[in-house]
């Protein structure tokens, strides 16, 4: 029986929907609009899209947005000076900074000049730190789209094996981290398979639930994937398509038709990961919004 079909793009308007109500009965109360700024630099085209993409949930949702798009010879101590700016800025709840940086840019020496309080992406040390023992922060939009997937989709991962494919600071290390948690929705056995993993199909195939998130499109293919078992797609690759006007087409790292004729339920791409991710985005500065309130 071929896979279900879990629709992102779905549950990710109804949750739209939920946050801009919460943000209506939080401006009503208060008079916050909740602010988000977006720093992008540099013209990768995929960040511009996403970039772009994210401006307009917070339009959909009516929040406050502003983004910065910054040369990509611009210094680090520029940017620094710019994120420094909005960390005092009123208006704006949540910062985020668009990766990838170019590459004269540190990374972490700019995600922690964001105040941890306006860290909307998670990616302070502060708050993965938090993340890791279990207290209450700003969860990575992408791994906490993944758990509101599965939460909506009826699917916990208590007692489950999930196999995560990738180890990159934003998805494959917080969701791992969000899995194993002692709660009663996680409480997951978890393997992280990587570029060291010897025999990566040896590990796919006993996995209950499958995250792939290692950015190599099609990768996983049905063959590697066990009878029945979750498959969650996080992979946007482009792939050179002539007969698409654009000259790609997306795909995932799942090799979608042989993984879908063996899968008990599957994440499509596009519509399955990436507008989740967005909507995790906006709770997030609805979250910050909140926080920040005197
Ligand atoms: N680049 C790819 N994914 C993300 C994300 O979730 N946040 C930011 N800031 N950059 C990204």
């Amino acid at each position: 029986m071929p896979a279900q079909i879990i629709n992102g793009k779905k549950i990710s308007e109804e949750i739209k929907q939920e946050i801009k109500q919460q943000a209506e009965a939080l401006f009503n109360e208060t008079g916050v609009v909740p602010g988000l700024a977006f720093i992008l630099v540099g013209d990768n085209p995929a960040s511009q899209v996403y970039v772009k993409m994210k401006g307009k949930a917070c339009e959909e949702l009516g929040f406050y947005s502003i983004t910065l798009k910054l040369p990509t010879e611009t210094s680090e101590n520029e940017l620094i000076e710019k994120i420094q700016t909005l960390n005092s800025d009123p208006k704006i709840h949540g910062i985020l900074v668009q990766l990838p940086l170019p590459p004269h840019i540190d990374e972490q020496k700019i995600l922690q000049t964001i105040d941890p309080i306006k860290d909307v992406d998670g990616f302070h040390p502060v708050n993965v730190g938090k993340l890791v023992i279990g207290l209450d922060t700003y969860l990575p939009c992408t791994p906490a789209g993944i758990q509101e997937l599965l939460k909506r989709s009826g699917i916990n991962p208590s007692g489950k094996h999930v196999v995560i494919v990738g180890r990159s600071n934003i998805v494959g290390k917080p969701i791992a981290n969000i899995l194993i948690q002692k709660k009663e929705w996680a409480n997951a056995t978890v393997t992280v398979c990587h570029t060291g993993t010897k025999d990566i199909a040896y590990f796919t195939k006993q996995a209950d639930i499958l995250i792939a998130a290692m950015g190599n499109p099609e990768f996983i293919k049905g063959n590697m994937i066990k009878p029945g078992a979750i498959v969650i797609d996080v992979g946007v690759n482009r792939i050179n398509d002539p007969n698409s006007e654009k000259g790609y087409k997306l795909v995932g790292d799942v090799h979608f038709e042989s993984a879908y004729e063996v899968a008990g339920a599957i994440t499509p791409v596009p519509g399955g990961v990436g507008p989740m991710t967005i909507a995790m985005l906006m709770k997030n500065t609805l979250k910050a919004a909140l926080n920040q309130l005197k």
